[in-house]
């Protein structure tokens, strides 16, 4: 993991800061004139991100726990380069090993607009390859303005062809679960993951009564989370894919899982931009696959 001394002094451009956080997780901190944001080097992952005046975008649990080599409850996760448990090995890690790995920083850029964007790159090593024995160049871009942005640059440097699953598991800052839904899926066919994987369709707004594990099929790319206690919508604009998980564990699986915090479910809700179930991508040597999401918030 690269020392926030040297980052300072190779990446410095004004309103970045990198800080050493809990547990010597390195974080970047971005303060410009449209936003803040705080990124961990560890999984390149957004922890949070707020628009200049406004509240929070971006949920980060109050218990999450800071450990190396391990996830944080929160913030825009990468999961990469499978989604959901390991298809044949169970001991291999949940969603991948990209947000429990150290990233290197690339470049960190003013842009002309006011907004402030880095470049990230996944650190791989021997313990990577045991899992995923293919060669790949991940990158993630992540644009702090106006909007929150993030982009996946999955590039075959093999000679391979290779299989890949992914997913932006973005947690949103919402009032109350119970109150919230999300529009942009009507119609599309879903894998409800808490009814033994059966699909189904899905009609209207999702809205939510319970436990919610979904990845919704073919879908477009836009999604929107209305929520009335905020007053706000949140838009999820995505690129480059056509599957879109919804979730919320609810109370007791929150509970389990020992880092929401007490009542933690009810204000957060994740709206992944996927490429995951019958939406995984197959990368001939040579080939990028860019998947991104613009995360922005307007009033309902
Ligand atoms: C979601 C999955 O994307 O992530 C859920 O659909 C899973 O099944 C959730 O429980 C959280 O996963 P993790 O590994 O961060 O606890």
């Amino acid at each position: 993991m690269d020392d926030s001394n040297r980052l300072n002094r190779d990446f410095g451009v004004a309103g970045v800061r990198f800080v050493d956080g809990p547990a010597g997780l390195v974080v970047a901190e971005v303060v410009n004139g449209l936003a803040s944001a705080r990124i961990a080097l560890q999984g390149a992952q957004v922890l949070g991100y707020r628009r200049n005046g406004e509240a929070p975008l971006i949920w980060l649990s109050r218990l999450a726990q800071f450990v190396a080599g391990r996830p944080v409850r929160g913030g825009v996760p990468i999961c990469w380069p499978w989604f959901g448990p390991h298809a044949a090995d169970a001991r291999f890690a949940n969603h991948g090993f990209a947000r429990n790995a150290p990233w290197r920083v690339v470049r960190v850029t003013a842009l002309v607009d006011g907004s402030t964007q880095l470049e990230f790159q996944l650190v791989q090593s021997a313990a990577t390859r045991v899992q995923w024995p293919h060669a790949a160049d991940l990158r993630s871009i992540v644009t702090v303005g106006a909007r929150l942005a993030v982009e996946l640059l999955t590039t075959n440097t093999g000679r391979e062809p290779f299989v890949l699953g992914q997913a932006l598991h973005a947690y949103f800052d919402i009032g109350d679960i119970r109150r919230a839904t999300v529009s942009g899926l009507d119609g599309c066919e879903y894998v409800d993951k808490v009814d033994g994987g059966g699909r189904k369709r899905q009609r209207g707004s999702v809205t939510f009564h319970g436990e919610t594990d979904r990845i919704y099929l073919a879908t477009g790319n836009r999604c929107e989370i209305a929520d009335p206690i905020l007053n706000r919508r949140i838009v999820i604009a995505s690129r480059g894919s056509r599957s879109t998980v919804v979730w919320n564990p609810w109370r007791a699986k929150a509970d389990g899982m020992g880092d929401f915090g007490p009542e933690g479910w009810a204000g957060m809700v994740c709206v992944e931009t996927a490429n995951a179930a019958d939406d995984m991508r197959t990368l001939a040597p040579g080939e990028q696959h860019r998947l991104a999401a613009v995360y922005s918030d307007a009033p309902l």
